[in-house]
Order: C-alpha cells, then sequence, then structure tokens
C-alpha cells in the first residue's frame, strides 16, 4: 500500500493492517488446527495379565508383521526347532503360554507370513521358506494337539513364499509372492494356482496389497518399483520407478479410494511416505520425510476412518496419519510411544473391537517373549454408540465366489453395523475339492466310479443350496435397502420437525 502521508490515511492504514492480521491469523488457525476427530486418539497397553507371555517370537529375517489377529484368535510366528510353526491363541487365552502348548507345525522350513481369511475366522494361510503355502482350519476352541496336516498345501513357487494375502472379497482366494519373483492367484477351493504373474518383477517383491474391492493388486519390488496390476488381465496398468530412492525395503498398500499409500527410504537412507494417484503415477500426491532410523515402516490401513498406522519394525512407536483430500493430504495425527522396541505387529479388523470404550484400532506387539495388546481410543465423554466413528464396516460374508471373480466380476465388501457389537456367526468348513483330472480322461475303473457317482448326485443338491443362498442373500440386502430409508425418513422428519412451519 502507499505511504501514510497524513493521519487520515495513516488511521486507514492501520485499519487495513488490523484487517490484515486479522486475515492471516484467521488463515493460519485453519492451517494448523486442522479439524479431526482422531487429534485426540491415544494408545494404552492393557495390564500385564492380559499379555500372551513366554512365547518364542520368530527370529527369521524377513520383514513381515509375525502376527495376524481376527477377532477369535491371535496368531503369531515363533522360533520351532527343525522346521517352522506359528501359534494359535484363542484371544481370552492371554498370561503364561505353557511350553507345550501345541503348535502348527506343518512346515518344514521357518514361517515368514501369515494371513487370517476374512472370510472364516477358522481358516489361515501361511507361507514357509520350504516354498510351500499351506491353508489351516483351526477348530472352534482352538489347537488342542499340535497340527501339522493342512486342509491344503499349494505348491508352486521354487523360492521361499514370503507373502500371503487373501482377496477381500471373493471367497476362497489366496494371493502370495515368494522370493523367486513370482506372483500366484490360487483357487484355494480347488487347490489350483490359477494365475501365476511371472515376468513382471525381476527382484524381490517386498509387499503385495489387494484394493478395497480386490480388482487390483500392488506390488513393491526390491527394483524399487511400484506396480499396479491387473492380475486377470496379466497387466501392469501403472507404475512408478524409484518410488523411493533409497535401497532399503519399501512397502506399497491401496487406500479405499484407489490411491496408493507407500514407506520407504530416502536415497540419504531417511525414512519416507508416499502417497500416489495411479491414474498418474509420475509426481506424487505427497511425499513426507520422517526420520533417520533404518526399520522397515509397516502400514496398516483402516478404511473406514483413512488412518493410516506406521510402525516400524525395531521401533518402539506406533505413529498415526489421517489421510484426506486436503493438501498435505497425509497429515501427521499422533505417536504412540513405549519403551520396548517391537519385533512384529498384529491388527485386528474393525469388527473385532469394543465400540462401547469407543476403541478405534487394537494392536498386538510382539516383544522378545511376549504379545502385548495395545488399545487405541477416541475420548468421548458420552456412554451412547459414536456412529460417526463407526462407519458400516467389512463383514466376513463373501460376495462373491472364487469362480465369479476369476470369470470377472467384482464386489465390494459387504458392509455391517457395529451398532450392537459384532456377533460371530457359523463359519462352515474350509472344503478343498480338488478337480481330478482323472475323471474326464480315463475310461471308467474301479477307481473312478466311485467318486464319479457321488458328483452326480451331489449336483442337484448344490444347485438348489446354491439358489438358496442367493434368496437369502437378496432378502438381506432388501431388509438393508428397507432400514437404511428408514433411517432416512427418520432423518427427514427430524429436520422437518426442527423447521418452524
Ligand atoms: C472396483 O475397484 C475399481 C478400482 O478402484 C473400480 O474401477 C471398479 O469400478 C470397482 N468395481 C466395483 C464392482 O465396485
Amino acid at each position: 500500500w502507499a505511504e501514510p502521508q497524513t493521519s487520515g490515511s495513516c488511521v486507514h492504514v492501520m485499519a487495513s493492517f488490523i484487517i490484515l492480521i486479522l486475515f492471516f491469523s484467521t488463515d493460519m488457525f485453519k492451517r494448523v488446527v486442522r479439524q479431526s476427530k482422531f487429534r485426540h486418539v491415544f494408545g494404552q497397553a492393557v495390564k500385564n495379565d492380559q499379555c500372551y507371555d513366554d512365547i518364542r517370537v520368530s527370529r527369521v529375517t524377513w520383514d513381515s508383521a509375525f502376527c495376524a489377529v481376527n477377532p477369535k484368535f491371535v496368531a503369531i510366528i515363533v522360533e520351532a526347532s527343525g522346521g517352522g510353526a506359528f501359534m494359535v491363541l484363542p484371544l481370552h487365552k492371554s498370561g503364561r503360554i505353557d511350553k507345550a502348548y501345541p503348535t502348527v507345525c506343518g512346515h518344514t522350513g521357518p514361517v515368514l507370513d501369515i494371513d487370517w481369511c476374512p472370510h472364516n475366522d477358522h481358516v489361515i494361510a501361511s507361507g514357509s521358506e520350504d516354498c510351500t503355502v499351506m491353508v489351516w482350519q483351526i477348530p472352534e476352541n482352538g489347537l488342542v494337539t499340535s497340527m501339522s496336516e493342512p486342509v491344503v498345501m499349494l505348491e508352486g513357487h521354487s523360492k521361499r513364499v514370503g507373502i500371503v494375502t487373501w482377496h477381500p472379497t471373493a471367497r476362497n482366494i489366496l494371493l502370495s509372492a515368494g522370493c523367486d519373483n513370482v506372483v500366484i492367484v490360487w483357487n484355494v477351493g480347488t487347490g489350483e494356482a490359477m494365475i501365476t504373474l511371472e515376468d513382471m518383477h525381476p527382484d524381490i517383491i517386498f509387499s503385495a496389497c489387494w484394493n478395497r474391492n480386490g480388482s487390483l493388486i500392488c506390488t513393491a519390488c526390491k527394483d524399487k518399483k511400484v506396480r499396479v496390476i491387473d492380475p486377470r488381465k496379466e497387466e501392469i496398468i501403472a507404475e512408478k520407478d524409484k518410488a523411493h530412492e533409497g535401497a532399503r525395503p519399501m512397502r506399497a498398500i491401496f487406500l479405499s479410494d484407489g490411491k496408493v499409500f507407500t514407506t520407504g527410504f530416502s536415497r540419504m537412507s531417511e525414512r519416507q511416505l508416499g502417497l500416489w494417484d495411479p491414474e498418474n503415477m509420475e509426481e506424487p500426491v505427497s511425499v513426507h520425510e520422517m526420520d533417520t532410523s533404518n526399520g522397515v515402516l509397516l502400514p496398516f490401513y483402516d478404511p473406514d476412518t483413512n488412518v493410516v498406522y506406521l510402525c516400524g519394525k525395531g521401533d518402539s512407536s506406533i505413529r498415526y496419519f489421517e489421510i484426506t483430500d486436503e493438501a498435505p493430504f497425509v497429515h501427521y495425527l499422533n505417536t504412540f510411544t513405549t519403551k520396548e522396541p517391537q519385533r512384529g505387529m498384529g491388527y485386528m479388523p474393525k469388527r473385532g473391537l469394543d465400540v462401547n470404550k469407543c476403541e478405534i484400532a487394537r494392536f498386538y506387539k510382539l516383544h522378545e517373549r511376549k504379545c502385548e495388546p495395545i488399545i487405541m481410543t477416541v475420548p468421548r465423554k458420552s456412554d451412547l454408540f459414536q456412529d460417526d466413528l463407526y462407519p458400516d464396516t467389512a463383514g466376513p460374508d463373501a460376495p462373491l465366489e472364487a469362480e465369479e471373480w476369476f470369470e470377472g466380476k467384482n464386489g465390494e465388501p459387504v458392509l455391517i453395523s457395529l451398532k450392537h457389537g459384532y456377533i460371530p456367526g457359523k463359519n462352515r468348513d474350509l472344503k478343498v475339492v480338488k478337480k481330478n483330472i482323472l475323471d474326464n480322461k480315463m475310461s471308467k475303473n474301479t477307481e473312478n466310479t466311485a467318486p464319479a457317482v457321488k458328483t452326480a448326485t451331489s449336483t442337484p443338491s448344490i444347485k438348489s443350496e446354491a439358489k438358496l443362498e442367493e434368496v437369502l442373500k437378496e432378502i438381506k440386502s432388501l431388509r438393508e435397502l428397507v432400514s437404511s430409508q428408514e433411517k432416512r425418513i427418520a432423518k427427514l422428519e427430524e429436520q422437518l420437525s426442527k423447521m418452524d412451519i
């Protein structure tokens, strides 16, 4: 503005100055105090008697989480002499775990990764140094004796299998990735390798993740590329070279809007976070430098709240961030810190949380010799159900069968309300029906007649069962529609009643 000449314009200038200050301060206010329900989320370790003690957590050198959790069980990869094993404990079985407690011990080499089936809380997959993937059915109340026979063993990798991850919405589909640089998508129900992606990764695959509806996967590879892949077309649809320039391991996960969140290292070995849009991978949506520690940052994502929790291997903290559509897109929220470093971490699905305590996330932190649950809470005064914190979340029902997905169908997760807590339903047993290639090719012999007859008689009942399931599904979706309409009407009526007409 112009130089002040008279006292009149001086007042004028003062006034504009004050307005200017006001303008800047409100602007800063907006920027610094960003509104978020999750600003005050705090973490708390449970009491000692609620920890799982005397567990020999695996020491194998592989950067996976070593722990998998669902509303019924916590599974932990453990040290085992002469093979590989993991433990499965019912959640309530805290305290000292006896040395003789049974394990799942069918692998002939160390177990590197485990994942609970999202559609059946009794089914878990494991990948191992012995180059195989195994799928296990855990009995209703946990293990009584050690288990060495899987429901199915999936053979196809030629090197150790470091990653196993279930399809989010199609029943019985499992992805595995091995140090042979190959990704395999299995139909667990038949034991078949349906898709083998052999020529996409020239080096070790550090991470693999399905998107929300399971139409795509993204991977992070030692060649420093992040790839977005359509597995059914066997096509790379987007990729970014040097997403992070450092040589240390990266991680890549899908967010619910289709963006890709990465962790990795800069050329100067600083830990970094990145956010990418597969529509335009050239430039990151945003990149953040964190610190200079050297543990791999394992990301855990809550699609309902868009909060990402980062647990560095060997760190003693969990840092969390909210991701929004507003710059800088990745917003730091807080850090939960303890004294002991973490060797691994389990992450409870949303439906396993205590909504009455405003629990927003639960971690199972692995120490050298114990597993310690950590509860993240949103402080609220009210005892009522906080529906803004708990939008409907992915439930255990699979909207698609494996075959439908392989034929090209997609399905979004079937959502459930947590209003009255999650009540686990009855899981059906995993059945593996291996296709007998002899059935079609060979003329009848005594060995083949029996299964052939069985198949023939069971066909109609399978069909009517499928039909019944379809009808039940429809009833369920109609019921959901009615209840959502009811809510809407109630809301409109409430609005109407508030209007002075
Ligand atoms: C599945 O997700 C992809 C990618 O986000 C999207 O393009 C597609 O429309 C989705 N399909 C369904 C059926 O929701």
